[in-house]
């Protein structure tokens, strides 16, 4: 599934009423796929060893607001149980076709039925798989996925403003700037800010059809 996915689908919205729920589009069997990567529901058996490296990892964990809390193996896999049985959150793990390697996951978070709404927010562990574009192929996988299947209008984002890998992720993936956030965040003893990043549906869309 991918954006072209989206455009021809939401040609005609569903109805409110008739959006799947959480829990019908977040079965176990959900597969979303692109070119070189797929996203499925992380699962408890992913809170494992390399996750663990990965929530250690300072260059990971930098501009994450996990760094400030401790990691051991059962906070990682409360945390994932937590997370996966939020009734307004999905949970997916990125895992490369080539090798079925897990690396990295991406959420949806905060979901709010009433506004069709939801945050975004990964993470790609593995650092010999930065500055490879698989953070924007799986953001583009997700707002597919939130617009097309759970009928949501309105994607957002934040990332400090010194990870400009993050932004340009998403910027790749189609979504725009929406303000900065200025000074908002202590990091590295030092006051930085949150660029404010989104995604709605009818613009993602036209901007695709140009
Ligand atoms: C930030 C993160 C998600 C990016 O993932 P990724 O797979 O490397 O992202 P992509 O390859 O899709 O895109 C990264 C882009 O940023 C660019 N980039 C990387 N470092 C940069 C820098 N210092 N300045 C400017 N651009 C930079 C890359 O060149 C690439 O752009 P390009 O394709 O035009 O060359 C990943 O590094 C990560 O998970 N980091 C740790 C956790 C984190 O910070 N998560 C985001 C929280 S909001």
């Amino acid at each position: 599934m991918a954006i072209n996915s989206i455009r021809r689908r939401c040609a005609q919205p569903p109805e409110t009423h008739e959006r799947p729920s959480l829990d019908d589009s977040r079965a176990s069997t959900i597969r979303l796929e692109s070119e070189r990567l797929y996203l499925r529901p992380l699962q408890l058996t992913d809170a494992n060893e390399r996750y663990l490296c990965w929530m250690r990892d300072p260059d990971v964990t930098r501009y994450l607001e996990c760094r400030f809390a401790p990691c051991t193996p059962g906070d990682l896999g409360q945390y994932v149980a937590g997370v996966s049985a939020d009734p307004n959150a999905v949970f997916f793990a990125i895992v490369l076709k080539e090798m079925e390697r897990h690396v990295g996951n991406i959420k949806l978070a905060s979901i709010n039925r009433t506004h069709g709404t939801a945050e975004v927010g990964l993470m790609i562990g593995e650092k010999d798989c930065w500055n490879k574009g698989y953070a924007m192929e799986a953001i583009r996988l997700v707002t597919a996925y939130a617009f097309d299947v759970l009928g949501l209008h309105k994607l957002t984002a934040g990332c400090y403003d010194v990870n400009p890998a993050s932004a340009r992720a998403f910027l790749k993936a189609g979504w725009v700037r929406e303000g900065l956030r200025s000074e908002q965040f202590e990091c590295e003893g030092r006051r930085v800010g949150q660029i404010l990043l989104g995604a709605a549906r009818e613009p993602l869309l036209s901007a695709f059809e140009e």
